[in-house]
């Protein structure tokens, strides 16, 4: 399938950043183009590129973002564009020991961009750092089976 995807990672200690490159070695084939790029010094501008975006984000703080992708956050908060023509799917990386805000980074993220009119592929993943399960091998699976939700997504609206 001919597609590009933007995968937007937010990590504080290279988590995140693991299972993304796990992601794109996965899913980039040369007809699917993967760019990866950390949320530093990102604004709400990134979501006008071509494609389909993948966050994949941990949680940081009281169910915070991490540092690196407040700045994208806040940006999407304080200029509110319309995101209609986006799709995008969410692996969130967190840890059930803060039951309270058990994957919020992620969380945040999916709530605004429905809020923003964007359409969600598939479930929010909510990875949990106590199960003893390994982020990267998660993600790979579940990056596969989203790539199939999108390929259904992207022919049911042609
Ligand atoms: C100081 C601190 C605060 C955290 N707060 C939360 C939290 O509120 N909710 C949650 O689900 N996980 C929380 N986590 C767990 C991390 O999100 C989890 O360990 C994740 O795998 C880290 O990924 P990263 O290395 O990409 O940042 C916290 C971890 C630390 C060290």
């Amino acid at each position: 399938m001919n597609l590009n995807i933007t995968l937007l990672v937010g990590t504080m200690t290279g988590t995140a950043q693991l299972c993304a490159q796990e992601m794109e070695l996965a899913l980039d084939d040369g007809d699917t183009q993967v760019e990866t790029l950390l949320m530093d010094n990102l604004d709400s501008s990134v979501f006008s590129r071509q494609g389909v975006f993948l966050i994949c984000t941990s949680t940081y703080g009281q169910g915070d973002v991490p540092d690196n992708a407040r700045a994208l956050y806040e940006d999407l908060k304080a200029q509110r564009p319309s995101l209609s023509q986006v799709r995008y799917g969410v692996f969130g990386l967190g840890d059930r020991t803060y039951a309270e805000t058990f994957n919020f980074g992620g969380k945040r993220f999916d709530d605004i961009l429905t809020e923003l009119g964007a359409t969600r592929i598939g479930e929010r993943y909510k990875h949990d750092a106590s199960s003893g399960v390994l982020p990267e091998e998660t993600a790979l699976e579940w990056c596969r089976q989203w790539l199939g939700l999108i390929a259904e997504a992207t022919s049911s609206s042609r």
